[in-house]
C-alpha cells in the first residue's frame, strides 16, 4: 500500500539487515528512526527478514518468488547490505538485490551526492556549496537485464554477448521522473543527461531523443548533456556544475561510486530504489564490508541517511529533514573522519550522537 495519504501515519517497513556489517548499521538506522517516530508522532511497524548469505548457506534459498511477493505488502523496505565471503560473487547480488529492484519495479535509483559540513573530500578546493547534486539512475534495464550468451564457450574463438536493453517506456519514465525531481528540488533547475551517444548509437540515441522530447514539457528546467567519461571529469573538476544527472543503469552504477568518494566515502552514501507507484527500498550503497564485521567500527551514517530518505518517500518530510540536519550536526561537530575505524568513536556511538542531535534539532523546529 502506498501511503502518501496515510492519515494514521503508521508505516509497515520490511527490514533486511543482510550480510556483514549490514545488521550493525541497520541497528543504528533503526535507533534513529525510533527517536524520529517518538518525536515526530508517526509509527513504524517493523518486520525483520533474515534474507542474505547466512540463510543461503544454510538453506540454499536466496529469495523465493513467494518471499518477494510478500515484500509487496509493505510500505517500504530498509536493506543493510548483501555480499558474503563464502558465497560466490553474483549469487546474492542477483538473487536478492537485483531481484527485488526488478521484481518490485523499482525503476529509479536515487543517489544524492552531497558533501556535508566538516566532511573531508579528496577534491582539495571544493566544499559543501560545490558538491550537492543528485544522480537519477535507471534501475530496471540496460546491461543489468542479464541478457546475453556465449558462443564457442571456452574455445579460442569464444564470443561473449551482453545485451543492454533500453525500452522507450523504461527510458521515458526515468527521464520524466528526473525532470519532475529537478523541478521539485528547485535548486539550480538543471538536468544533465549522462550518456555515450557517440558510441552507443542505438541505446543512447533512444535516450537522447526521449530526453529532448520530454524536455519540451519542462521549459523551466535547463538541460545539458555530457558523455559519461566527461561526466567523471567534471564531477572531479567542477562538481558545482551539476544539479541533477539522469543516466542509464550501468553508468549510474559507476558514477555514483565516484560520487560517493567526493561526498566523503561509502560511509555516508545512501540511495533509494524507488517505485514511485509501489514499494521502494532504501540502502546504504557501500557493501557488506566483511573485514569490519562485528567490530563496532563501521560508519552507520549511510544507513541512517537511507532511513531518512525512506521517511521522506513515506511523506514524513519533516522527520527526514531533521534526520539530515542531525547527521550534518554530527559530521560537522563530532566525527574525526567518516572512514571505518577512524571516526573517533564506534558504530553505536555514532548512532547515539545522531539521536542526540536529532532530539536537539527537532525541539528547535517545534519551538
Ligand atoms: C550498487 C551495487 C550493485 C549494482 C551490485 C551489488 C549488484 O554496486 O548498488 O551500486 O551494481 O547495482
Ligand atoms: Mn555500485
Amino acid at each position: 500500500m502506498k501511503n502518501k495519504n496515510n492519515k494514521n501515519r503508521n508505516y509497515k517497513v520490511a527490514v533486511i539487515p543482510g550480510d556483514g556489517t549490514g545488521p550493525e548499521v541497520i541497528a543504528e538506522a533503526l535507533k534513529v528512526l525510533d527517536a524520529a517516530s517518538r518525536i515526530s508522532g508517526f509509527k513504524l511497524d517493523l518486520t525483520r527478514f533474515d534474507y542474505g548469505g547466512e540463510r543461503y548457506l544454510k538453506t540454499g534459498k536466496v529469495l523465493t518468488d513467494k518471499e518477494m511477493a510478500g515484500l509487496k505488502k509493505f510500505d517500504a523496505i530498509l536493506l543493510g547490505a548483501v555480499g558474503h565471503p563464502d558465497v560466490k560473487p553474483g549469487i546474492l547480488e542477483k538473487g536478492l538485490l537485483l531481484k527485488v529492484r526488478f521484481g518490485l519495479e523499482q525503476y529509479i535509483n536515487l543517489r544524492p551526492v552531497k558533501l556535508y559540513p566538516g566532511v573531508w573530500t579528496p577534491l582539495r578546493d571544493k566544499g559543501p556549496n560545490d558538491i550537492d547534486f543528485v544522480v537519477v539512475r535507471e534501475n530496471n534495464e540496460g546491461l543489468y537485464v542479464g541478457e546475453g550468451k556465449f558462443i564457442n564457450k571456452g574455445k579460442k574463438n569464444e564470443v561473449a554477448l551482453q545485451v543492454s536493453r533500453n525500452t522507450r517506456k523504461g527510458v521515458e519514465r526515468c527521464i520524466r521522473y528526473a525532470f519532475e525531481f529537478t523541478r521539485k528540488r528547485n535548486k539550480r533547475k538543471k538536468l544533465t543527461l549522462c550518456g555515450k551517444t557517440n558510441v552507443l548509437t542505438y541505446a543512447h540515441d533512444l535516450w537522447w531523443r526521449t530526453f529532448n522530447e520530454v524536455a519540451k514539457e519542462y521549459p523551466d528546467i535547463k538541460t545539458d548533456y555530457a558523455h559519461v567519461d566527461a561526466t567523471c571529469m567534471w564531477m572531479v573538476k567542477n562538481p558545482e556544475w551539476f544539479d541533477v544527472i539522469v543516466t542509464d543503469n550501468m553508468f549510474g552504477d559507476i558514477i555514483t561510486d565516484l560520487g560517493a568518494m567526493i561526498q566523503g566515502g561509502m560511509g555516508i552514501a545512501a540511495g533509494g530504489n524507488l517505485n514511485p507507484e509501489g514499494v521502494s527500498m532504501f540502502e546504504p550503497i557501500g557493501g557488506s564490508a566483511p573485514k569490519y564485521t562485528g567490530q563496532n567500527v563501521i560508519n552507520p551514517l549511510a544507513a541512517i541517511c537511507a532511513g531518512g530518505m525512506m521517511m521522506s518517500s513515506l511523506g514524513e518530510e519533516k522527520a527526514a529533514q531533521n534526520i539530515e540536519n542531525a547527521v550534518m550536526d554530527v559530521t560537522k561537530n563530532k566525527l574525526k573522519s567518516l572512514s571505518a575505524g577512524k571516526m573517533g568513536c564506534g558504530t553505536r556511538e555514532v548512532g547515539d550522537l545522531v539521536v542526540e542531535a536529532f532530539e536537539k534539532s527537532a525541539q528547535k523546529v517545534e519551538v
